[in-house]
C-alpha cells in the first residue's frame, strides 16, 4: 500500500532492537484518513470472502479493525489484555508471550461476543512473531469459529511471524513487509527485487 510506506518513510524511526516508532500515525496518536484508508484496503483484499466479525487485540490493532469492520459493516471485537471488574460472564482466554517486553500475558474475549460457527478476520497493527494472532486464533478455536484471514498493517518479515502463520494456511495480507533495518534505513520486500 503506497500511501502507508511513504508515511512509514517520511515519519517512522528505526530504534534499537529492530523497532519500528510509528508513534505518530498509528501507536500513539492515530491518523484516522489513513485508518479509514487501511480498512477499505483490508475489505477490497478480503472482500471474496463472507465476514461475520473482525477480531482484534487490545490497543493499538483497534483503530484498523474498527474501519475493516465498518467497511465490512460487521462488529468488531478485541481482546482484553486486563481482565477488568465488568468481565465476570464466562471467557475464553489464551495465554501471549510477548518477546519485545519478555513477559507473558493473558488475553481473554468473552464467550458472548464470539460464537461457534463465526467466521473471523483478524486484524492487527505489527506482525512480529506472531504471539498475539496465535493467541487470538486459539481463542477462535475454542469458541469453534472459524479464522479465515488475517490483515496486517506492518510485517517485519524478518521476524518469524509471517512465515508461522502462512504455515498454519492463514491467508495473510500484510499492506507493507518490512524485510530488514539496514543501517536503521527501512528495506520494504518490494525494494529488493
Ligand atoms: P507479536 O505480537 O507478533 O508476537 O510480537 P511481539 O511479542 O514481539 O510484540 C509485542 C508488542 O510489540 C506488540 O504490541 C507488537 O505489535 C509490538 N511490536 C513489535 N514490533 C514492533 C515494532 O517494530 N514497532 C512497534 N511500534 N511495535 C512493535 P503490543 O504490546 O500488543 O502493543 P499495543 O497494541 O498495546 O500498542
Amino acid at each position: 500500500m503506497d500511501l502507508l510506506r511513504q508515511r512509514i518513510l517520511k515519519e517512522g524511526i528505526v530504534l534499537d532492537g529492530n523497532i519500528l516508532k510509528v508513534d505518530s500515525f498509528i501507536n500513539h496518536q492515530i491518523d484516522p484518513v489513513l485508518a479509514y484508508e487501511i480498512g477499505l484496503e483490508f475489505y477490497k483484499r478480503f472482500s471474496d470472502l463472507k465476514i461475520d466479525k473482525v477480531l482484534t487485540i487490545e490497543t493499538s490493532g483497534i483503530a484498523f479493525a474498527l474501519f475493516t469492520a465498518y467497511h465490512f459493516r460487521v462488529p468488531l471485537v478485541f481482546a482484553k489484555k486486563h481482565q477488568g471488574k465488568n468481565m465476570l460472564e464466562d471467557v475464553y482466554c489464551s495465554k501471549v508471550y510477548s518477546y519485545t517486553k519478555e513477559k507473558e500475558y493473558t488475553i481473554s474475549v468473552s464467550c458472548r461476543y464470539v460464537y461457534p460457527g463465526d467466521r473471523i478476520l483478524l486484524v492487527d497493527d505489527f506482525l512480529a512473531n506472531g504471539q498475539a494472532l496465535l493467541g487470538l486464533i486459539d481463542i477462535a478455536k475454542q469458541a469453534g469459529a472459524s479464522v479465515l484471514g488475517a490483515g496486517i498493517v506492518i510485517e517485519k518479515g524478518f521476524q518469524p511471524g509471517g512465515k508461522v502463520l502462512r504455515n498454519q494456511g492463514i491467508r495473510l495480507e500484510s499492506l507493507v513487509v518490512i524485510d530488514s533495518f539496514k543501517d536503521r534505513k527501512i528495506i520494504f520486500r518490494e525494494d529488493e527485487k
